[in-house]
């Protein structure tokens, strides 16, 4: 009888020397938190596809980005979910929107927690397009929408952003926003560039949360096509000539490998984007006691970091950040 002269379980036999020997670590300080900012005195309404994520007016999301931060988690992501909308998306630049207004509270009341703030039209637009729709055609109109995402990243550093995150996709929009954040003085402000961007159907629940699911059409004409993986190598590379600081992959877990790939070729902080339905996957099968969430999230997390993360933007931060420290 031939005995194994090497064997792997001698290092997973108890719980220290699997600790001396584990290869990826979580921290709460990897993490970004996703926060929904909704016009309106008190608002906490929790959004029917994600259990435990709510819409918060600017008082309640002050509160909670004060909670998040106790638990050590150093950032959030802001998302504006305003009163109205129209065709010019004037909601995303105007100086007293939501987006802006909730930037200066919440840095306020955390001045040390990092805003960042996500830069679309879509929230901001009556038929909930990422851009500005041409009428005739029904084309989302590349350049003219450039000047306007430029604008809403000013306008959030003007209301003391940390870091902007484009996640429209249109063409140019690194270099478009880095141009006009330069000239209005804002030359150290971040660019966090959503720079690959998959045409997801794991957003469904976000566009219930953001209220922003496109009126007519899809998203196709502008994010990536899922079977794609060299072409996010290109869009990525193309973030990064424009002035990206950092970069992020979005989803996180059914494209492990373009993470991998962008982490390998990229000399920037990576983040990837766990994103809503991922959220609402591992919420509605706990929920239904068919996962264990807490180790299903770890396992996750821990994935999404193995592949090359640097940093994770997810809604379940805050569990993650309780359950770790
Ligand atoms: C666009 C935006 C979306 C998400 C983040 N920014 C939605 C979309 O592109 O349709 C999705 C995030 C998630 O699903 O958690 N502003």
């Amino acid at each position: 009888m031939a005995f194994p002269t090497q064997r792997m379980r001698r290092t997973r036999r108890t719980p220290g020397l699997r600790g001396l020997v584990r290869e990826t670590h979580l921290r709460p300080d990897d993490f970004i938190y996703p926060m929904f900012v909704a016009a309106g005195g008190d608002v906490r309404r929790e959004i029917s596809s994600m259990p435990n994520v709510f819409q918060l007016s600017i008082n309640n999301a002050a509160l909670e980005a004060k909670r998040v931060y106790d638990l050590g988690i150093p950032a959030v992501l802001l998302f504006g979910i305003p009163d109205a909308k129209d065709e010019a998306a004037t909601g995303a630049y105007d100086p007293e929107g939501i987006i802006q207004l909730a930037v200066r509270a919440i840095k306020e009341a955390v001045p040390e927690l990092i805003v960042v703030t996500d830069v679309c039209l879509c929230e901001y637009t009556e038929n909930g397009h990422c851009g500005i729709v041409d009428g005739s055609s029904g084309e989302i109109l590349n350049d003219v929408s450039l000047e306007l995402l430029a604008r809403t990243a000013t306008s959030h550093a003007e209301a003391g952003a940390d870091i902007v995150a484009p996640s429209d996709m249109m063409d140019g929009r690194v270099a478009a926003i880095r141009a006009d954040l330069d000239r209005e003085g804002f030359e150290n402000t971040p660019i966090m560039s959503y720079s690959v961007k998959y045409a997801s159907a794991f957003y469904g629940p976000f566009r219930d949360a953001a209220e922003s699911a496109p009126a007519f059409g899809d998203r196709r004409s502008h994010q990536m096509d899922p079977a794609n993986v060299r072409e996010a190598l290109r869009e990525n590379a193309l973030d990064l000539e424009e002035g990206a600081d950092m970069v992020i992959v979005k989803p996180a877990l059914p494209y492990l490998d373009v993470l991998r790939r962008v982490a390998e070729s990229s000399d920037v902080p990576v983040a990837a984007y766990n994103v809503s339905g991922e959220y609402s996957m591992i919420k509605a099968a706990a929920e239904n006691g068919w996962l264990d969430e807490r180790a299903a999230v770890l396992e996750a997390m821990t994935g999404i970091k193995r592949a090359g993360a640097d940093i994770i933007i997810s809604y379940h931060a805050p569990d993650v950040a309780a359950w770790i420290s």
